[in-house]
């Protein structure tokens, strides 16, 4: 590799790395290139890939139709470290948080809203923890749809909102919590508003395409797919995913669905503990992960029939428990997520604990939101350095020898 002095055109082989400096003047260091590249050296350009590749398997909407900010296609990264951390072989986590507004939810949004808008609606609603409410709101703005969005008061994360609010959706703001926002959504029914909560089916059918993905992705479907949980959409439009690629042959076995939900809101994880045929629901749900902070999950259904016939697991974490994976997904991965995608990870570590994954066996872990969202700020620890001495000791005591 060689390297050229931007000022003096001094050229050199040292690799400008623990010292970027001109050896001869002090500037700044530019890399020569690899020689003669010719255009037919290139890679050809990348198709886009989003999920709409799915069509056929997806409601028919006209190409013209469709509203999309280009989401799915995101990345399943292979979690080594991570791995290694927990006692797993094969991890992989379904990076979601890169989807266009920062979550999953524009999956089910970008089929939900140009079925909304293909049906001539002007307006659509949600309650949210706050991620649907991002999503809905920006894809209706591309849509020229109006938003209102029904959050609980003062619950849900800046970011979120603002998201919402620069997308131009009216925020109506709930005494109370998510269950009680979407009771007065339902409540709504049949006005000339779509309702694009999970209990909108166009809302599953975009959902499902991650599982698609998973598979072309790993070339089959994981042995596990673990998941965090709070109205139960995105487990059971995984679930249909998965269980429509075996129908067609896609694939030739179905992950066990593992749901995971906070210690504080796990009505599905008493359910299924407790061998329970219905999710009963409970008053007043509590935990940090407020996307998840939900006691009344409208998908409880099919969310306990993808655990059932999963032959699954469904897994209580308490909060200490999803802030401690959340670190250790950011200092293994590299990857900022959501608390409540942390609690996937957390609930990864007891399903490992209790001896349930066998050796060999491969697990993906949805991350369902960027770590942006919720920074976690309170958290931050940061030392104060007054000199280069004290700079070189942090240096020493860091530096491999
Ligand atoms: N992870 C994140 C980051 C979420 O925002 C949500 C749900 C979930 C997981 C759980 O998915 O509800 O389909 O079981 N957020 C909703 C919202 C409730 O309003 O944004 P689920």
């Amino acid at each position: 590799m060689i390297f050229r002095c931007i000022s003096c055109g001094t050229t050199t082989e040292n690799v400008p790395v623990a010292d970027t400096r001109c050896a001869k003047c002090g500037d700044l260091l530019d890399w020569c290139g690899s020689g003669n590249v010719s255009v037919s050296a290139l890679l050809p350009p990348p198709q886009e890939f989003t999920l709409w590749r799915y069509a056929t398997l997806l409601p028919e909407f006209e190409d013209s139709r469709i509203i999309s900010l280009s989401e799915g296609g995101t990345p399943l990264t292979y979690s080594e470290r991570l791995g290694e951390q927990i006692g797993i072989d094969e991890l992989f986590l379904k990076n979601e948080g890169r989807n266009p507004t920062g979550s999953f939810k524009d999956r089910g949004m970008t089929v939900a809203v140009t079925a909304a808008s293909a049906l001539g609606y002007r307006a659509a609603i949600c309650a949210s923890t706050g991620n649907t409410a991002a999503s809905m709101a920006a894809y209706c703005s591309k849509a020229d749809l109006k938003s209102i969005v029904l959050v609980p008061k003062g619950k849900v994360v800046g970011t979120k909102l603002a998201q919402a609010y620069a997308a131009g959706a009216s925020i109506l703001e709930v005494e109370g919590n998510f269950d009680q926002a979407l009771k007065l959504v339902r409540e709504v029914q049949g006005n000339r508003i779509a309702i694009l909560n999970s209990i909108n089916p166009f809302r599953i059918e975009g959902q499902k395409t991650a599982a698609f993905e998973i598979c072309d992705q790993l070339g089959a479907a994981p042995d596990w797919l673990v998941i965090p949980v709070g109205n139960g959409g995105n487990i059971t439009a995984y679930w249909k995913g998965f269980s429509e690629f075996k129908a067609i042959g896609a694939i030739s076995s179905l992950p066990k669905m593992v749901a995971v939900q906070a210690r504080g809101a796990a009505p599905l994880v008493h359910a299924v503990r407790n061998n329970e045929d219905t999710v009963k629901g409970m008053d007043g749900p509590e935990t940090i992960a407020s996307a998840i902070r939900i006691g009344k999950p409208a998908n409880w259904k099919r969310a306990l029939d993808a655990v059932r016939s999963s032959g699954g697991e469904a897994i209580a974490v308490s909060d200490e428990e999803i802030s401690m994976a959340r670190e250790m997904i950011a200092r293994t991965e590299g990857m900022l997520v959501e608390l409540a995608s942390a609690a996937a990870v957390a609930g990864l570590i007891k399903l490992k604990r209790e001896g349930r994954i066998g050796p060999g066996e491969n697990v993906v872990c949805i991350m369902t939101g960027s770590g942006l969202k919720d920074v976690g700020e309170e958290r931050i620890r940061t030392e104060t350095i007054s000199s280069k001495a004290s700079l070189l000791d942090r240096i020493e005591a860091l530096s491999v020898k």
